[in-house]
């Protein structure tokens, strides 16, 4: 993906998380007042990155038909301590697994798009990676062309939202209802 970000001239950074040491969501809801996590972890560090952007893809490995914790915790900690306007910056995520719970996963990542009105990019099937062993998923070539199109698709969603952003201005927003199913 980022060398098809490149020949199509949009500028990307690949973020590792997984193999850094990111904690859990408590709701404590001090980033309500603070305006950022109250945790120190480049969580924080990669907000004004996250603010910047035009769209965001997320890549997991698969961890018992789910994604990566360290993911999760890093994501819960991203979307819930950010007050700025997501919408229309466009999303998309992928899934590895050596074999199965790539769905799944794919479904679990996208709902943090679909919560804030990031539109998200689709491929050529639920974008999904074949590997367990270093090198393997390279030799999945149909999953790699899946990456590709996903990557010109996603383009041309953030190209398109430029212009229409451009003539029509970001959609009127409501102040937000919020109600608990308590009786
Ligand atoms: C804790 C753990 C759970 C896993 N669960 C699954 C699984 O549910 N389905 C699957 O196909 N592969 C599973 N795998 C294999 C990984 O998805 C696969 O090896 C992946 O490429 C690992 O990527 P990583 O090296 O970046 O962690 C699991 C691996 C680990 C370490």
């Amino acid at each position: 993906m980022e060398k098809i970000f490149s020949e199509e001239g949009i500028e990307s950074e690949i973020i590792q998380v997984g193999n850094k040491p990111i904690r859990g969501c408590i709701g404590c809801r001090v980033c309500a007042e603070k305006g950022c996590c109250v945790f120190g972890d480049c969580v924080n560090e990669i907000v004004p990155k996250f603010e910047e952007c035009d769209g965001l893809v997320i890549g997991s490995p698969v961890y018992y038909a789910s994604a990566n914790g360290t993911m999760i915790s890093f994501l819960d900690r991203l979307f819930f301590s950010t007050p700025f306007d997501k919408t229309m910056k466009v999303g998309a995520s992928v899934a590895v697994a050596r074999r199965g719970g790539l769905s799944a996963t794919f479904d679990e990542l996208n709902k943090y798009f679909t919560i804030c009105g990031m539109p998200v990019a689709s491929g050529q099937y639920w974008n999904s990676v074949h590997g367990r062993e270093l090198g393997e998923a390279a030799r999945d070539a149909e999953g790699l062309q899946g990456m590709r199109t996903l990557a010109r698709n996603m383009a041309f969603l953030m190209r398109a939202i430029e212009l229409g952003k451009e003539k029509y201005g970001l959609p009127k927003k409501e102040p937000f209802e919020m109600t608990n199913f308590i009786r």
